[in-house]
């Protein structure tokens, strides 16, 4: 096929993001630019992502990330062949804000529009970043998201399970709260963590006791709370160690259960298919080393490749939108003005 340069939006939780990604005739991806704009700061006193306070921010910083990342890439939205947008799911308002502006852009310069699902972006990441080829088995972890999958094509993915509860990030964002950590809370118990002795506490690892591939971290969540009532109790407040102390302890539970779950995904998908895919990871988690570490191990045991995009394209970006956006034109996928904003939306 012939080259595809595509604008990616998104703007589907708490960062606003543009880019541009030209994928060639091979499928040999290169970012030309790509924006973020985080909203961290606007949400840090309220202990959590605001939706209004974040749709807001979208509608006003979209245009700036899309100018920036043109700017960057050295072309006009004439230079472009698609404009590609979260569709969802996500926050309703975010994810509207920028399927407006991708309309706006879409309409102005006579571009077609591609609307992509967030959690594809993410799930596509490993063939942006590695040329990774179908299947491979994704392990999708986020703030909002914890699934196993087996990626086969652009929009062809068997999920194998996931969180039953609580995404992962989720669960790590609740720990630093509960601990007075800053937000979002995975970098902050991670660096704690790196403190702190692993083997002071003993968490529970929820439903490896189960078969499949289902997961749970809310339980964790709560044994951490129960622990840090507990010392308080004892000792009137918490001591820098403590702290670190908890950070490791649930880290290491997490990082278990996904190594485990992760181990039966590949087990189940080898014992089908008669060999082992690719192992890959996407989203924020996916930043964590401890995490990262653990399922290298998992991959070696099982002789495949370990595959985890570089930290700025494992959180939320628009590289990715741009890319999956690529992939689903190439296939002939295209949609108009009617394309709609989904807060829910299931691969
Ligand atoms: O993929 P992402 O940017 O947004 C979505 O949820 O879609 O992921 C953000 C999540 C947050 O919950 C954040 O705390 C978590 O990823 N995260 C981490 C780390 N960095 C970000 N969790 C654990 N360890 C990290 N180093
Ligand atoms: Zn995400």
């Amino acid at each position: 096929g012939a080259p595809l340069t595509v604008l990616g939006l998104e703007s589907s939780c708490d960062d606003t993001a543009a880019a541009v990604v030209r994928v060639d005739g091979t499928g040999e991806a290169e970012i030309l630019s790509s924006v973020v704009f985080g909203q961290a700061e606007l949400h840090s006193a309220f202990g959590g992502v605001v939706p209004e306070i974040a749709a807001r921010a979208h509608a006003e910083k979209l245009d700036i990330c899309v100018e920036e990342a043109l700017k960057r890439a050295d072309l006009r939205l004439s230079g472009v062949d698609a404009i590609a947008v979260t569709a969802g799911p996500g926050l309703i308002g975010g994810v509207l804000s920028g399927v407006m502006c991708a309309k706006g852009l879409a309409a102005g310069a006579g571009l077609p529009l591609v609307g992509v699902n967030h959690l594809a972006g993410h799930a596509l990441t490993p063939r942006l970043t590695d040329r990774v080829e179908y299947p491979y088995l994704m392990l999708l972890v986020s703030g909002g998201h914890c699934q196993l999958l087996i990626v086969r094509g652009a929009q062809d993915f068997s999920r194998l399970g996931g969180t039953i509860d609580d995404a992962p990030g989720e669960a790590f964002d609740k720990v630093a709260r509960l601990l007075g950590l800053p937000q979002p809370g995975g970098p902050s118990v991670e660096r704690e963590a790196a403190k702190g002795d692993v083997g002071r506490f003993r968490f529970p690892r929820p439903l490896l006791d189960r078969p499949g591939c289902d997961m749970s971290f809310s339980g964790l969540k709560t044994a951490v709370l129960r622990a840090r009532d507990q010392i308080v109790a004892d000792k009137g407040g918490l001591t820098r160690a403590d702290r670190a102390d908890l950070c490791a302890g649930f880290q290491a539970a997490v990082a278990d259960v996904l190594a485990e779950k992760t181990r039966r995904a590949l087990a189940v998908y080898a014992e089908e298919a008669g060999a082992v895919p690719v192992l890959a990871v996407a989203g924020g988690v996916a930043a964590n080393a401890a995490i990262r570490g653990k399922l290298e191990t998992v991959s070696a045991e099982f002789e495949t490749k370990f595959v985890a995009p570089p930290l700025r394209l494992c959180t939320d970006n628009a590289a990715m939108i741009a890319y999956a956006g690529a992939e689903l034109f190439a296939a002939g996928i295209r949609d108009d003005m009617t394309l709609a904003a989904r807060p829910r939306w299931p691969l």
